[in-house]
Order: C-alpha cells, then sequence, then structure tokens
C-alpha cells in the first residue's frame, strides 16, 4: 500500500500524532457540540495512557503494528519501552524517519507479510485490528510475539450482523471469529475492557462538526453552482453523482447510536500459551 490518503488528510488537518478515537474518562459529562480540537487531541493522549496500563509488567519490547503517524510509539518511548514500528504506509514511514531519526526501526510491510528477525514481548495493534486479515494476522502474530508474549489489541469490533452490509458491518471484524482464531494459533485472551462509551463521543463531535460546517457549506455551493452554473453543476453531478452519493452513505459511520447496534470498541489483552 503507498499512501493512505484518507488517514494523511486527517493527520494534516487534527495535526494531532495519533489517527484513533480517543477515550473520555466522563462521557456523559461531554458536550459534543462544543469539543475543540484541544480536547480531541488530550482524548487522543488520554486513549494511549489507558491503553498502556493494560500492558503487563514483564513486558520491555513492543512492536507498534500499524503505527500510525508515531503518537501511540512516542509515549511507550517515553515511558522506557524498546519501541519498533510496523506500518504498510509510504508517507508514515516518511514521517517516522523525520520524527525519530532511526531511534525507532520501522518495518513498511503488511503485518500479514511481516518475516520477523527477532520476537517481540509484545505486539501493540492500535486500531489497526480491522485492517488486518484476521487469520494471517494470528499466522504473523505467532511467529513475531515470544512464548508466554503478549498481543494488545484495541479496535472495534462486530458483535451484531443484520446481513444489511451497512457500512458498519464492512468496516469490521466479527469478535467472535476473532477469538475463535486466536485461540486456534494458541493465544489466550486474559483481560478485556468495553470503551465503547469511552470513544463515542469523538464520533457524536465529528457529526456535529459535519452537521454545522461541512453540510451548509456543500449546500450552498450546490446552490450557487445552481443558480449561476448549472450546466457546470449538471456536468459535476453526472460524472460524480453516484460516487458521492457512495460517499453520503458512508456517513453513517459517524452516527454513535448506528455504531454501537452493530459494533463494541474493545482492548483485549491475549497472552501467547502453547
Ligand atoms: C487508524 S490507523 C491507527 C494508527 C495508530 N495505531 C494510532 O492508534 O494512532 C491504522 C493504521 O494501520 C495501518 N495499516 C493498514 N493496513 C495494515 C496492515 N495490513 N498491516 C499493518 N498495518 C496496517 C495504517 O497504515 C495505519 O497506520
Amino acid at each position: 500500500m503507498p499512501i493512505d490518503h484518507v488517514l494523511k488528510l486527517y493527520s494534516e488537518s487534527i495535526r494531532s500524532p495519533y489517527l484513533h478515537y480517543g477515550f473520555w474518562d466522563n462521557p456523559e459529562a461531554v458536550n459534543t457540540d462544543e469539543i475543540t480540537l484541544d480536547e480531541m487531541v488530550a482524548a487522543q493522549e488520554r486513549y494511549i495512557e489507558h491503553l498502556a496500563s493494560f500492558i503487563p509488567e514483564d513486558v520491555k519490547t513492543i512492536l507498534d503494528v500499524g503505527a500510525g503517524i508515531g503518537g501511540n510509539s512516542s509515549y511507550l518511548l517515553s515511558r522506557g519501552y524498546q519501541v519498533e514500528a510496523l506500518s504498510p504506509d509510504e508517507y508514515q514511514e516518511k514521517v517516522f524517519a523525520e520524527k525519530y531519526n532511526g531511534e525507532v526501526k520501522f518495518h513498511r510491510t503488511k503485518f500479514e507479510s511481516f518475516e520477523p528477525e527477532k520476537q517481540y514481548d509484545l505486539v501493540l495493534e492500535s486500531e489497526s485490528v480491522c485492517y488486518i486479515q484476521i487469520e494471517l494476522g494470528w499466522i504473523t502474530a505467532r511467529k513475531t510475539i515470544r512464548d508466554g508474549g503478549y498481543l494488545l489489541a484495541s479496535d472495534y469490533f462486530l458483535h451484531h450482523n443484520d446481513g444489511s452490509g451497512d457500512w458498519h458491518i464492512k468496516a469490521a471484524h466479527d469478535e467472535n471469529n476473532y477469538m475463535k482464531i486466536a485461540e486456534k494459533y494458541g493465544f489466550k485472551l486474559i483481560r478485556e475492557y468495553d470503551q465503547t462509551d469511552n470513544t463515542m463521543p469523538t464520533l457524536d463531535g465529528t457529526k456535529a462538526f459535519l452537521e454545522r460546517f461541512i453540510y451548509p457549506t456543500v449546500e450552498f455551493s450546490s446552490n450557487y453552482m445552481d443558480k449561476s452554473h448549472p450546466f457546470i453543476l449538471k456536468i459535476l453531478k453526472k460524472a460524480f453523482g453516484k460516487k458521492v452519493g457512495a460517499k453520503m452513505k458512508q456517513l453513517s459511520l459517524v452516527d454513535s447510536d448506528e455504531f454501537r447496534k452493530y459494533k463494541r470498541y474493545m482492548i483485549y489483552l491475549f497472552q501467547k500459551v502453547n
């Protein structure tokens, strides 16, 4: 995979070193109509702090799989861990090279194709589980993690599939299937935490932002084009109409009620036991 432009756009616009949902300690107290970018980034910092509290005491070496643009790796380094990073993305490799000047070894590959030269105490998959094919991911985890070592997964998983083909269903792994295959490759679930409530203010805040700024801007531009350049608008609709329609359907991904209907945002700590 050369560059994931959606993740690149996100990192350049939010200007955060993280590409995950963040963690809100008191989700019921958050006014999602008024979330600021600073609060969003603070929630992202809290996410890795909370996630790192699941790392067992005998861990020294960590492979940060699907490392994004390095926020989690930096936090782990600051906590004294030896960290290496992995991602198939060229842009992220460049960001790591500039940020760490070789201090953090970067493996540019999909995890499924990774050929480890050594074994690590822990593999971290922070919001990267859903990108990695389940079976191949566990096969690689088995080679990559030492006996008794750990895989710490933090991501959303499907708990309900009504066969509707909803975007939420397409974009997540089925949690029962994930567990079954983990067991098949010798990984035992030793801790879990449901952080759905703690992550949903990010979706609600994003939805509020879209409704307040983006949709009215799109509507204004469309009305303006209709009045001033109707012919150009007609051509644009013909060229991009279907694609725009599909993208609008994808926006259900920022609806937290829809999210909860299909998914849970989980932390799972597995140990390689046999
Ligand atoms: C949503 S981002 C999460 C980034 C980071 N872990 C974080 O928490 O901020 C998903 C990451 O997984 C990476 N990724 C996508 N496909 C992958 C694969 N097959 N193997 C490993 N990483 C992958 C993406 O390039 C990106 O770095």
